[in-house]
């Protein structure tokens, strides 16, 4: 090209992107490989968030909500529920011809203080039948599927000594699902939990699937949450858990994608909510902007993960981003509070960002489109 085009060149590439982010859907580009998910909040549910009313219906086709089907929103009293915000979300996600899956039942984090001060095991068991029982029934036939039990693993696979372990033993997971089955047999019933694509967690949820299984009791899917960074993105596990949990028969997720760009305070990886660091200025070196060259480190990242989903497309039933655009991603507040972080598909605006672009010009190169 020759120095006098390289303006119209430049000028070209805007446009086409500037018109691409207009046209340019998730749900339609994969609409015959997986949903398309977000998470979304308390905001974008009652529709105060303009950006996210905007891209929503224009670019999902399955919404989790983050926090308010929570125990600790939902059933805050012992006799006392909260749908507001459930229901509102069913209606809007109804009108807009939008899977619900329903976040979650049963989780050690965000339980109500009432229900972590119970002592002896017959009442605990009381409110865990309960609290399954009447919110799987109430949503049956309204939302698609259930995140039944959430995070019930240590990193090598062990239980975690949570208060439902504590009190109820290793079969309370077999328990939930059997409620949860009963309560709503119209609705998909899925474990979840992150880390589960490294190979000792892996072979613990594996092992816990097949315990749901020869008991007798339905178990339809597995969700990998997918807080990965986008500098590390564990291809390679993540690959042998899509062939190991979909040979188990049953629907394998990624539910609450994000690839973080921010510096970790740990060596490790982890989604423990209950883990938190201090902040410190070094911790949060972007406060001013993404820079060109970290962007497109993780819109390669997306492309290589998105090229994997596609290889195995039919096993892989639902992608779901753990938020809608970057400005609300708990990963601003976790696991250091107030950095500014960059793990979605869309900017602060709501504008589509180089991941985004990666991402669907995967599925339009790839040999399995
Ligand atoms: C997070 C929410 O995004 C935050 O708003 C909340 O303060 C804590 O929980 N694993 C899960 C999600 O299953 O429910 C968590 O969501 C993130 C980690």
């Amino acid at each position: 090209m020759s120095q006098k085009n390289l303006p119209l060149f430049f000028f070209a590439v805007f446009v086409s992107q500037a018109t691409f982010a207009q046209t340019a859907s998730l749900k339609a580009t994969f609409r015959n490989d997986f949903l398309i998910g977000a998470a979304v909040n308390t905001r974008q549910i009652e529709e105060r968030d303009t950006t996210a009313a905007r891209l929503i219906p224009a670019q999902f086709n399955a919404l989790t909500p983050e926090n308010i089907m929570k125990a600790e929103v939902i059933h805050p009293g012992w006799d006392r529920y909260n749908f507001e915000l459930a229901d509102k979300l069913v209606d809007y996600a109804r009108k807009q011809g939008i899977h619900v899956n329903a976040h979650n039942l049963i989780w050690h984090s965000q339980l109500p203080r009432y229900v972590q001060r119970i002592k002896d095991v017959d009442s605990f068991r009381t409110w865990f039948t309960g609290h399954i029982s009447a919110i799987a029934a109430r949503y049956d036939g309204k939302v698609y599927s259930w995140d039944v039990v959430n995070e019930a693993l240590n990193e090598d696979g062990t239980m975690r000594n949570s208060i439902f372990h504590k009190m109820l033993g290793d079969d309370f997971v077999v328990e939930a699902f059997r409620l949860a089955q009963k309560a709503a047999p119209h609705t998909k019933l899925y474990y979840n939990d992150y880390n589960i694509e490294q190979p000792a967690k892996r072979a613990g949820a594996i092992a816990l699937i097949k315990k749901i299984q020869a008991a007798g009791v339905r178990i339809d899917g597995v969700g990998i949450q997918g807080h990965w960074r986008a500098a590390n993105v564990p291809l390679k596990d993540i690959e042998e858990s899509i062939r190991a949990f979909s040979a188990l028969g049953i629907e394998v997720m990624f539910t609450e994608l994000d690839l973080g760009v921010l510096p970790n305070p740990w060596d490790n990886t982890t989604a423990e909510v209950g883990q938190t660091a201090a902040y410190n200025a070094n911790m949060n070196p972007y406060a001013g902007g993404l820079p060109d060259s970290v962007e497109r480190m993780q819109a390669d990242a997306y492309a290589s993960l998105f090229r994997l989903f596609l290889a195995y497309k039919g096993k892989v039933t639902r992608i779901t981003f753990w938020g809608v655009d970057d400005s609300g991603s708990w990963l601003n507040d976790w696991p250091i509070r107030g950095r500014t972080n960059y793990p979605l598909l869309f900017d602060r605006h709501g504008q589509p960002k180089g991941s985004f672009f990666s991402i669907i010009a995967i599925k339009n190169t790839t040999a399995n489109n």
